[in-house]
């Protein structure tokens, strides 16, 4: 293919640009909008169309026009008296204890919230008779804290106005210098505390250590008999230390340079970002330059040439071109440069921050340029971490943003009625109920799981989706929590201290919602990060003969825990040799007979429980197949590793790619957006 015309792509470049500024300038607008109006009260100006949502003729408005026009005082507010969706009371098994459910009890009718929902789940102590495990333990705990600190958010007064605005700006320098020993004491990380913006740069002085035998090594397949594999490698890696708590932080540029090779055997440098330990599609450079016709960021090529050594350019050739360039008057020589790093040589490495993506220059020279991915904006990049064969003599970092708006939820979400949960249906009765999984501060993957997949949810009359959140160890996020649950209204809060161990509540919760408050066919749980096609899910569901049970997703047949390893399981966890067949947990939907069984069973104490929900479902239902058969339904479309093209749900899926595979569903294509 060939290259783009000159004329064209600078044009489109500066189109970027334009928009790029005009964005900026849009976002400021919104950004000083917001300074001044926190805290945002959810309020509507346009009362008819409050009055005619939620139903899904709403017409779509625009978010910063619509937040910009929004100035009423709070105190002019109409009460627009939309109440929650009430639970069916026809349905409504029990009143949970420390939930008194939705219409009661709420404060404040008057504003335009909807009451916080609360999982009808109980957990009553048992004096129990048997051994109890380490795991009952633990739910005990986190479920009497919990309700604490539900009780304490309730009605607590924690959002309050001041604290809040105080707390909206945080104040970063413009640029920070770390020496070598400062740069080790703190972890060979380099904090951020107001991340990057647009033309900041970092710049590292750096010695790649000596190349060193490697027994078990992680990047280069061993040799014949098991030789040690020479190796000198680091990394460096932009990562967002703020934006998730208990997990390993997103790394929004990994940069990782291979003096020695990998399987390919030359020197190389490859580039990548990994979400939620998902790492996409790697961008590596192995010294030739980017095809011609390979997108360009802000201009500059992904890689750039570098001398290999089967070129076979050495200091002398250098000096020839040289020579020849000044005797022949040529001007079109090529100049060729060696691999940037080499052992024990130091380097001054900078990376910069440009429209498009990110810049890596190596001793003046651009090396190679990386596209922005992922759902991470540049603020998010609030560390800078070195670790490999390397030794750091100093980092300077410099246009650093000197305010930040701290991670608050407003960021992400778009307080816009259009995102609101529909009401859910008088009698209950739906086809599907799907429940999310999803954690207090996952505020822009449940803003992008709205704007996304569960729109096609909302537009229909037979299908519910809720989210399932526990209570964050951070107070400031359960309040986010609670305003965002008050204003979207497809929030269930399932009172425990959220832990890894215990999303297995969620997935019993989950069951209750769908089996109880509701009274779906069937109920399907799937991840914030999971991006379901819902009518393929439908018509999969739909092949069942009516009333017979079904157990549908990706299933393991003859698994077997890790024993070992950091997702170990231990056999005090897991005492038997295999699991039950399971469906893996990002997708998968059980018929409602199976959902009551378990319900029943949690009430009853005989529950088994797993640290694993999707095993732990797998073992539910194959107990529940010992009375009544299951019918198990395999199929791969429900992708447990990312996506592929013709998917029924994909994982791990990043904000981003949400919206990304959501325009191509709407275009009729059923493909991934893996950049
Ligand atoms: C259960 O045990 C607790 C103390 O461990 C005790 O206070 C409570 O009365 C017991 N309840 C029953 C029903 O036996
Ligand atoms: C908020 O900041 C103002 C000054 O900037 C200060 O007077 C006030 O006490 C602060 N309020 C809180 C709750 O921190
Ligand atoms: C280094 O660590 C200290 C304490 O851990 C912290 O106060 C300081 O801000 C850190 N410095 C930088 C530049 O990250
Ligand atoms: C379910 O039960 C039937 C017998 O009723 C049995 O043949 C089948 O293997 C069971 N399925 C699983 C996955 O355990």
């Amino acid at each position: 293919m060939m290259r783009k015309g000159k004329m064209e792509s600078v044009a489109s470049s500066s189109i970027i640009k334009r928009r790029s500024i005009q964005a900026i300038a849009v976002f400021s607008v919104f950004y000083i909008f917001v300074l001044y109006n926190m805290p945002f009260n959810f309020i509507y100006d346009d009362i008819a169309a409050s009055q005619s949502f939620p139903s899904s003729s709403f017409p779509a408005r625009k978010l910063v026009g619509d937040v910009i026009t929004r100035t009423l005082p709070l105190e002019e507010q109409v009460d627009f008296a939309i109440s929650a969706p009430a639970r069916p009371r026809t349905l409504h098994a029990k009143v949970p204890v420390a939930s008194a459910p939705a219409s009661s009890s709420t404060p404040s009718s008057s504003s335009n919230r909807r009451a916080l929902q609360v999982s009808g789940l109980v957990f009553q102590y048992t004096n129990a008779t048997g051994p109890t495990s380490e795991l009952d333990k633990v739910v005990r705990n986190a479920w009497e804290t919990g309700i604490k600190v539900f009780t304490e958010l309730k009605f607590g007064k924690f959002d309050e106005d001041e604290n809040d605005r105080n707390q909206t700006m945080e104040k970063c320098p413009h640029s920070m210098v770390m020496s070598e020993l400062e740069f080790i004491r703190n972890g060979s990380v380099l904090e951020l505390p107001c991340g990057l913006t647009l033309g900041s740069h970092i710049t590292l002085m750096a010695k790649p250590n000596k190349a060193h035998p490697e027994i078990t090594p992680k990047i280069a397949i061993p040799k014949e008999g098991n030789q040690a594999t020479i190796v000198s490698q680091f990394m460096i890696e932009l990562q967002g230390l703020k934006t998730v708590d208990g997990e390993d932080p997103p790394r929004i540029l990994h940069f990782n340079p291979r003096l020695k090779g990998d399987w390919s055997g030359k020197p190389m440098i490859e580039l990548n970002t990994c979400y939620r330990m998902q790492w996409g599609i790697a961008h590596r450079c192995d010294g030739w330059k980017s095809r011609a016709d390979e997108e360009t960021v802000d201009g500059l090529v992904k890689c750039e040439k570098w001398i290999r050594d089967d070129d076979d350019h050495s200091e002398e050739s250098k000096t020839k071109w040289w020579l020849n360039r000044i005797i022949s008057g040529k001007k079109m020589v090529q100049i060729e440069w060696p691999y940037p790093f080499v052992e024990e040589k130091i380097f001054v490495l900078t990376l910069s921050a440009g429209l498009e993506g990110y810049h890596v220059n190596v001793d003046g020279r651009h090396i190679a340029s990386f596209p922005y991915r992922t759902g991470f904006v540049l603020e998010d990049a609030t560390g800078l971490s070195v670790s490999g064969d390397i030794q750091v003599q100093s980092v300077f970092s410099g246009s650093l943003p000197t305010t930040h708006p701290t991670f608050s939820p407003l960021k992400h979400l778009e307080i816009s009625s259009q995102w609101q949960a529909p009401p859910l249906p008088p009698d209950g009765a739906v086809e599907l109920f799907i429940g999310i999984l999803s954690a207090g501060n996952h505020f822009a993957e449940r803003m992008a799981v709205r704007k996304s997949w569960m729109q096609s949810i909302a537009k229909s009359p037979n299908m519910v989706a809720r989210f399932f959140v526990a209570m964050h160890g951070r107070k400031k996020v359960n309040v986010d929590l609670k305003r965002e649950a008050e204003f979207f209204g497809d929030i269930i809060i399932v009172p425990f201290m959220d832990s890894y161990d215990l999303v297995v509540l969620k997935t019993v919760a989950i069951c209750e919602y769908g089996a109880r408050v509701l009274s779906a066919k069937h109920i399907m749980k799937c991840d914030d990060d999971t991006f379901v096609k819902i009518d393929s899910v439908m018509m999969e569901v739909k092949k069942v003969a009516i009333g017979n049970s079904l157990y549908l997703g990706n299933i393991n047949f003859h698994h077997k825990p890790l024993r070992n390893g950091k997702w170990s399981v231990t056999y005090e966890e897991w005492p038997e040799e295999d699991y039950p067949s399971y469906a893996n947990g990002p997708g998968y939907v059980i018929s409602s007979d199976i959902a009551h069984f378990i319900i029943s069973d949690f009430e009853k104490h005989t529950l088994r429980l797993f640290k694993m929900e999707d095993v732990s479902m797998g073992m539910w239902i194959e107990q529940f197949n010992n009375t009544r058969p299951v019918q198990y339904i395999h199929d791969l479309r429900f992708c447990q590793f990312g996506c592929f093209d013709g998917y029924f749900t994909a994982h791990y899926q990043s904000p981003r790619q949400m919206m990304c595979m959501w325009d191509k569903l709407k275009q009729g294509k059923t493909e991934c957006c893996n950049f």
